[in-house]
């Protein structure tokens, strides 16, 4: 890290010693004030529930500027990763720090491709999940599950552990990912075929039968992989930093790995495209754009938890750039598939403009997110509503192994341990049962 010239100074009103923090700068980005030894010098802690100011650590991996709304993984831009890239590549450059040459990235894909396979005996664990179980519910348990069956990638102190781990839960996540789908339609699982990209081969192993092979459709496996390129890293989010606190105790990567995929099911979080879409669907059958304003009213409403879903976002306060580039794969696709005039993508854009011309969620810089165009897309392309966050999840794996992987090399990583500021009873006696 760097440091800065310039430094902090804490003072406090009733006469105690004031306290000089130094300042750390970043490549690009805000400053930090580093308040380590806060506590052990003024006995105080600092206070920021839902980190809405602090860094819980230094990276290397992402950088977005919210207010420009813009996202770089290892300094590129998402525009130009998503038009002259594909996945692999992305992921490369998540775990390694760069884009790989051709041989490199050539050797990347045949060591993805040649793990894609599961071990058969999940396939027996996954069986013991109830058929209607939610694909995330599912998906919590059967990476957390790969522990039980890798057991020479599970020391995390062990730099060859963790890159098999890495390589492993990338290529495993979609075999994983299209077996909960089979499952729930009750199925034959369909296994990976090597001569395949990644993304037709998720394509093929989610909608193959043994009845009839699947021709991937060039613009829909394109779609699918730029859906698993915008959504495979995003700095610190809730997810991420589970993911982080989780391995910070030494756990196995497939452990902490699980752990994210069980934040990312939450709704304001990676579930979001699932309730967006369910939103969408509910605003159809109350009568479509006529219904519009009647929905804008109950989300404006401080009465009603009504939230607008797929629009705001902690860090942009400007437009998201992924909802840029997933808004111009909803057109692709929906042309591709003659479905121009699909009436939830006119919902969604209709309700897209008003939004951006209310006061309400112009003063509160609240624009549309990832989440709000890529339900419309993943639907068109076939995936059932309820497996949106479980696609999310396949493509954020490769952000969240790189992220523990950087945390487990820093000089500086320590168990995550945040404190509290206890506001209970003081201490008190156990009284008899009888006087209670
Ligand atoms: N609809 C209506 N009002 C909203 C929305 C929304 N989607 N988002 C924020 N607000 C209002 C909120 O009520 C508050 O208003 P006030 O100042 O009057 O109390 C203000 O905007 C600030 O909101 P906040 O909840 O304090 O902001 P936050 O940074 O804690 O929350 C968020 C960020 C993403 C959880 C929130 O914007 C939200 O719930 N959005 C809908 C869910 C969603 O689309 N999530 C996907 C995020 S992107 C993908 C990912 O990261 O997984």
């Amino acid at each position: 890290m760097t440091p800065s010239d310039v430094k902090a100074t804490l003072s406090f009103s009733d006469g105690s010693p004031s306290m000089e923090l130094p300042i750390y700068r970043g490549s690009i980005g805000p400053d930090v004030i580093d308040i380590r030894k806060l506590y052990a010098q003024t006995g105080k802690f600092t206070y920021d529930p839902g980190f809405l100011s602090t860094a819980s650590c230094n990276s290397t991996i992402t950088y977005i500027d919210g207010d420009k709304g813009e996202l770089l993984y290892r300094g590129y831009p998402i525009e130009q990763l998503a038009q002259h890239c594909d996945f692999l590549e992305v992921c490369h450059l998540l775990i390694y720090g760069e884009l790989p040459n051709a041989e490199q990235r050539a050797k990347f894909v045949k060591t993805i491709t040649y793990h894609t396979m599961v071990n058969e005996q999940m396939q027996f664990f996954l069986r013991g999940f109830r058929r209607d179980a939610h694909p995330m519910a599912v998906m919590t348990g059967l990476v957390g599950a790969l522990s039980a069956f890798y057991h020479d990638s599970t020391d995390v102190h062990n730099a060859q552990h963790r890159e098999i781990a890495a390589h492993r839960l990338i290529a495993k996540m979609p075999t994983l990912v299209a077996m909960a789908y089979k499952y729930g339609v009750g199925q034959p699982f369909i296994y990976p075929k090597n001569s395949l990209s990644y993304s037709a081969n998720f394509m093929r192993m989610m909608f193959a039968t043994p009845c009839e092979d699947y021709e991937p459709n060039e613009v829909l496996v394109r779609a699918i992989d730029r859906i698993f390129i915008l959504h495979a890293d995003h700095e610190q989010n809730a997810s991420t930093s589970t993911v982080r606190l989780c391995g910070s105790s030494g756990t196995n990567p497939f452990a902490a790995i699980a752990a994210g995929v069980a934040c990312l099911w939450g709704p304001a979080h990676g579930g979001a495209n699932e309730a967006c879409l369910t939103m969408l669907e509910d605003i159809q059958k109350m009568g479509g754009v006529e219904k519009i304003g009647e929905f804008v009213r109950q989300v404006k409403d401080k009465n009603s938890s009504v939230r607008l879903m797929g629009f705001g976002h902690r860090v942009y306060k400007n437009y998201d750039p992924r909802a840029k580039l997933m808004r111009e794969t909803c057109h692709e696709v929906l042309g591709a598939l003659g479905l121009q005039n699909d009436p939830l993508f006119k919902l969604a854009m209709a309700l897209e403009k008003i939004a951006l011309e209310d006061d309400y969620f112009v003063s509160r810089k609240l624009y549309p997110n990832v989440d709000y165009y890529s339900g419309i897309v993943q639907r068109a392309i076939g995936i059932p509503v309820s497996l949106f966050t479980a696609v999310f999840a396949l493509a954020r794996t490769v952000g969240w192994i790189a992220q523990l992987n950087e945390m487990i090399g820093d000089a500086e990583y320590k168990i995550g341990r945040p404190r509290q500021l206890f506001v209970g009873s003081t201490r008190r006696d156990v009284k008899p049962i009888s006087l209670r």
